[in-house]
Formats: structure tokens, C-alpha cells, sequence
């Protein structure tokens, strides 16, 4: 990815932030306090680790392979247990829920993965519609009834992604960059109000990544959905971030705008791995 030139979007100035409509990126949707992951032995995974993250406000999580940055995101939806610490996410403590509740912060918090995770002999519209799964009885999920409405907002969101010439098409039929599409068409139709990636672009070409890393940041302005992705691209982070978070060994060692980030912190973040990710900052409003 590195040396790939990243156009700007076509934001919508309306939304901008200067009315304030959507994004409200001094209210804080995610907390973690203190957490701690161990999966064995001594190491942690993570150590200690606490920040606020706001509504609305669009984070990448860097660091090297190994550093802890999947386990962070796994933390948030509960995907794994905490070993100490808490995760709170719209004030709710997120480990002491059961299990309606916790179903239902899960329809608030979509996912979307390097490989994609879709059902590859289903249609891009069936694979949107399981986005709303979350919301229903287990027999009616099994049965896949969907209602008029969430059919035509499965439509929109999937001509909002530009794939409906591809809505009925079979799954393993698309590219790369058109699964990921549907796996944040899928994310979106549940209503969250959060989407955690876990190197979303790290299996697309160049192009592809952009589009991908162009619309992911739509739905932080546009919708005022909070996007935290992990990367391992930083001049990625940089272009498109409000915020970076650098994790080294399951530490938090840089939490910052793009603005602050240098070539110190670069190398403090990947360590002895840092020569490969250095981009040129002086470049970093021209990426
Ligand atoms: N299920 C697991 N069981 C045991 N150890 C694990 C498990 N998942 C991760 N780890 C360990 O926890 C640490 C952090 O792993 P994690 O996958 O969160 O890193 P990462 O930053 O996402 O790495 P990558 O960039 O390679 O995806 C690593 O030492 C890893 O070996
Ligand atoms: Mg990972």
C-alpha cells in the first residue's frame, strides 16, 4: 500500500460537522478502562489499556503483528472476555450483560473482517439481510423472513455502495473489493452505532482499498457512526484518521490526532519493524 495515492471524497459539506447534525465527537460512545488480557502464560496481550473513543469519531489502531490490536476489538463486542478492566460502550459496562442484553449491544456494534465473512453460495442481498439477524427470533432468522421495509433498506444501502448491478449475484462471484462492500452494506443495515474493521483493506488492491477506506469514512461523517479500524498501513491511518492509536506489546504507546504523529513515535510503535512502515510525514497531506 505504500506510495498509493488516496483522492479525496466527496464529503457532504451539510453533514460536515458545522451544524453539528451528526457527528458529536465530544460524547463518548466506547470506554476502556484498565483492560488487561491474558490468554496464557505471563504475557499479556493487552496491559493496561484505557481510552475514550467519541460518536461519530473515526480511529485506526496501528502497531506491529502480534501487538494486540485484533484483541482490542475483540474486547469491545465481547468476542473474547477481558481478564480485568472494563469496556463500556454507549455507558453500558459491557461485561456484566447477559444474554438478550448482550445480543443487543451486538446489533449495535457491526463487524467487518479482512476476509469478509460471507456466505459465499448466497447473493449479495441475502448476505446484506443477514445484517439483521441480530434483530430476530431464531426461527424466523432460520426461515429468513425479512419485512418490505428491511428489504428496501437492504436496496438502498446497496445502491449507496454502488453494487446493485451486482444484488442478486452469488457471493463468490464478486471481487474482493465488492465482498467488502457487502460486508459493510451488512454492517450497516444492522443500524449500529459503532463498526469495528480488522484490516479491512489488508487482502485488496489499491484501488479497491480506497474505495473501501473512502466509504468507511463516509459512514463516520455521513451517519455519524463511530469506525475504528486496525491497520497496518500508516500512511492509510494518517490520511483517513481523526485519531491513531498505536499499540506495542498490548500497550497504548501513542494516542493522538495524524497531526502529531512522528517519526519517533513511528519507530516506538513498530520497533524494530519501523523501517518498513515509514512513509514520509512531510508527504502526509498529499497522500
Ligand atoms: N486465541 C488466542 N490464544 C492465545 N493467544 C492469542 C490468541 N489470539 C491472539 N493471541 C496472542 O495475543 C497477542 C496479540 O495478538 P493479536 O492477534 O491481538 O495481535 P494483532 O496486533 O492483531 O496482530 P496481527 O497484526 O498479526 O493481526 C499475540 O501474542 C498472539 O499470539
Ligand atoms: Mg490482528
Amino acid at each position: 500500500m505504500r506510495g498509493v495515492t488516496l483522492t479525496p471524497l466527496p464529503h457532504c459539506n451539510k453533514c460536515k460537522g458545522g451544524l453539528g447534525v451528526k457527528r458529536e465527537l465530544s460524547v463518548p460512545l466506547l470506554e476502556l478502562k484498565n483492560v488487561t488480557k491474558f490468554y496464557h502464560g505471563t504475557t499479556p496481550a493487552l496491559a493496561d489499556v484505557s481510552f475514550s473513543i467519541a460518536k461519530g469519531e473515526f480511529v485506526s489502531i496501528i502497531g506491529p503483528s502480534g501487538a494486540g490490536k485484533s484483541t482490542l476489538l475483540r474486547c469491545i463486542n465481547r468476542m473474547i472476555e477481558v481478564t480485568s478492566g472494563e469496556v463500556s460502550v454507549d455507558g453500558v459496562i459491557v461485561s456484566e450483560l447477559r444474554k438478550r442484553n448482550l445480543r443487543k449491544l451486538r446489533t449495535k456494534i457491526g463487524m467487518i473482517f479482512q476476509h469478509y465473512n460471507l456466505v459465499d453460495r448466497l447473493t449479495v442481498i441475502e448476505n446484506v439481510l443477514h445484517g439483521r439477524l441480530g434483530y430476530k427470533s431464531t426461527m424466523a432468522g432460520v426461515l429468513g423472513r425479512y419485512s418490505q421495509e428491511e428489504k428496501r433498506h437492504a436496496y438502498r444501502i446497496i445502491n449507496l455502495l454502488g453494487l446493485e448491478g451486482q444484488i442478486y449475484q452469488r457471493c463468490d462471484k464478486l471481487s474482493g473489493g465488492q465482498k467488502q462492500r457487502v460486508g459493510i452494506a451488512r454492517a450497516l443495515i444492522q443500524d449500529p452505532k459503532m463498526i469495528l474493521c480488522d484490516e479491512p483493506i489488508a487482502s485488496l488492491d489499491p484501488n479497491s482499498a480506497r474505495i473501501i477506506m473512502d466509504h468507511l469514512k463516509n459512514v463516520s461523517i455521513e451517519m455519524g457512526i463511530t469506525v475504528i479500524v486496525n491497520l497496518h498501513q500508516v500512511n492509510v491511518a494518517l490520511k483517513y484518521s481523526d485519531r491513531i492509536i498505536g499499540v506495542n506489546k498490548g500497550k497504548v504507546v501513542f494516542d493522538g490526532s495524524p497531526n502529531a504523529l512522528t517519526a519517533e513515535q513511528i519507530s516506538e510503535i513498530y520497533g524494530s519493524d519501523s523501517k518498513d512502515m515509514m512513509v514520509d510525514l512531510g508527504e502526509r497531506y498529499a497522500i
